[in-house]
């Protein structure tokens, strides 16, 4: 049949990346009794609390911070982990996962992120109990390439491995 490849606008396809393979609304949605709280979708809840970092999604609808982000603010954030000021964002944004994104879909994401009603509030922030600032700041100057490491390595060990030594580390200084 011809003429089946119905139109999809850009913020249709950045609906169809956010609510599927990317997933932005599993850490970023709240959650209530019933599932998730689809009227404040993408709204910002607490995703993860353990011993190195207790995880906050931040609202990320038009009534948040992010509405005064330019495009390409919001394109750098989803792609490579920085914020406009420069700050990192922390675990487990998965930033690595969506560095592959195409621009057409980074775009479409963005273009999408806009028309979610605006939601009026403020989540708490992170809270990194870990050096994450210096492990990361490490990781950049390995992204940009003045090694060839793999970047994902790194990930796992910032997010996964030092977080599971801390409690090691911990006993190991603790003096009594
Ligand atoms: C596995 C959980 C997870 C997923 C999936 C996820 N995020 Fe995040 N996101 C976070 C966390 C946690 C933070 C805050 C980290 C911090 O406080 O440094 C964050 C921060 C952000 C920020 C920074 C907001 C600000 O005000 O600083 C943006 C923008 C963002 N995410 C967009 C997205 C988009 C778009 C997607 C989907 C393409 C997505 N996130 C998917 C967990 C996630």
């Amino acid at each position: 049949m011809t003429g089946n490849a119905i139109a999809q606008t850009a913020v249709e396809r950045g609906e169809y990346i956010v609510g599927g393979i990317a997933g932005c609304g599993n850490c970023h949605t709240p959650i209530g009794p019933d599932g998730f709280i689809m009227e404040q979708e993408l709204a910002g809840r607490l995703v993860e609390k353990n011993e190195a970092f207790t995880a906050i999604a931040p609202n990320i609808t038009p009534g948040s911070r992010i509405a005064s982000w330019r495009d390409e603010d919001l394109v750098r954030a989803i792609r490579e982990g920085l914020r406009p000021d420069g700050s990192l964002i922390g675990p487990p944004m998965p930033f690595t996962q969506y560095r592959g994104l195409s621009d057409t879909d980074v775009n479409a994401i963005v273009a999408f992120l806009r028309t979610v009603p605006a939601v009026e509030s403020t989540v708490a922030v992170s809270e990194y109990r870990i050096p994450w600032q210096p492990i990361v700041g490490m990781r950049n100057r390995l992204v940009h390439a003045y090694f060839d490491i793999d970047a994902d390595i790194l990930w796992v060990a910032a997010t996964q491995e030092v977080p599971a030594l801390l409690p090691k580390l911990q006993a190991l200084m603790s003096v009594d």
